[in-house]
């Protein structure tokens, strides 16, 4: 049987996100089905910056090596974000907001220390991440970001990413990327970047997907929508979650054959989707690695157990793997 890297060889990259835990314990299993990684959290400002010109990035630069030396690709994840910024990134020293030249300041500061450092090294670049409102009128989803630049601040991160490595490809990012709504707010964005000259070269689909939702039809509308605007689509955080939203239930020990079997089948025309689209579509990256380990396993409800991948916690192949890679 195929690994997945060599099963879709030639239509797609094939991604993993790590940690530091399972950089170091997954290496096998990485190298064996992977050819691109991303840091689930360790690229993240919070991480690399904690402190005001305190970078931290040992763990990073861990993560690129093991990457080189194992002919994979490394995703950077993610430069301007509402989520994960340290705590002194918008306040002055009595804690009140910086100036909006002091915010763009320190913004250019960071993703220039952390995109030059890997200059050539990192193929793709989430630089700004989940800038989209979900529902209601607003484009713009309220943050730090907003109330103290304005909404010209995407257009600042991917200047600055681009200078700091011109043959970076820069994304936009974003969940949800499915919802009809949603879909048409994030390509009147980038939509709206690209008119202006703005350097954004893909739109990042992160497939935080279920058993039932979003519907084959949405996806495929999403991504042919994304693809009129004649940017790479990476597929950059996949995982199919085997509960509803709204089950909340805790007492799940395993999943069931009917879950697993549903979920196979969802696994099969995602992919089939991806390979009708792999002129656009350049990469597909999971969430984690294996069922042993999932950010899911404590969203939405705390302590609760899933199993959201195609290889199961032993790093065997699942009913899903089999139909992928037919
Ligand atoms: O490291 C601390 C640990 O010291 C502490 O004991 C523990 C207690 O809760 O928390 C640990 O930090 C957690 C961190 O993950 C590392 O595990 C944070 O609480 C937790 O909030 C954080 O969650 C991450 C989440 O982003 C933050 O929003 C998830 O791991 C990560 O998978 C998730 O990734 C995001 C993408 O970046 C963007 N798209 C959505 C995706 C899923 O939410």
């Amino acid at each position: 049987m195929k690994t997945l890297k060599e099963h879709f060889k030639d239509k797609f990259l094939v991604g993993a996100a790590v940690n530091a835990y399972t950089i170091d314990h997954d290496k096998e299993l990485l190298t064996k089905h992977f050819n691109s990684i991303t840091a689930e959290n360790e690229m993240k400002p919070e991480h690399m910056q904690p402190e005001p010109n305190k970078f931290t990035f040992e763990v990073a630069d861990k993560m690129i090596q093991f990457a080189e030396d194992n002919g994979m690709q490394l995703r950077g994840h993610t430069l301007v974000w509402h989520n994960q910024m340290p705590d002194w990134f918008f306040t002055d020293e009595n804690g009140n907001d910086v100036s909006r030249e002091e915010l763009l300041k320190r913004m250019k500061d960071h993703i220039t220390a952390v995109v030059s450092r890997y200059k050539g090294r990192i193929h793709a670049w989430d630089v700004v991440n989940e800038a989209v409102e979900d529902r209601g009128e607003e484009m713009l989803r309220k943050s730090k970001w907003i109330d103290i630049i304005g909404e010209d601040f995407i257009d600042y991160a991917f200047k600055f990413a681009h200078e700091a490595d011109p043959d970076a490809l820069l994304f936009y990012n974003d969940y949800n990327e499915s919802h009809p709504e949603k879909r048409e707010k994030i390509y009147q964005l980038v939509k709206g970047l690209l008119d202006r000259g703005v350097p954004i070269h893909g739109v990042g689909l992160q497939a935080h997907w279920n058993l039932y939702d979003p519907s084959y039809e949405n996806i495929e509308a999403a991504i042919k929508r994304y693809s009129e605007l004649g940017l790479q689509l990476h597929v950059t955080e996949m995982d199919v979650s085997v509960f509803e939203f709204g089950d909340e239930r805790t007492d799940v020990k395993e999943p069931t054959k009917e879950m697993l079997h549903l979920q196979a089948e969802r696994y099969e025309r995602f992919f089939d989707l991806f390979t009708k689209y792999q002129e656009h579509i350049t990469s597909v990256t999971f969430w984690g690695i294996s069922d042993a380990y999932t950010w899911l396993n404590d969203f939405p409800v705390r302590g609760r157990k899933n199993w959201p991948f195609v290889l199961d916690e032993k790093g065997e192949p699942k009913p899903a793997y089999h139909r992928i890679v037919k």
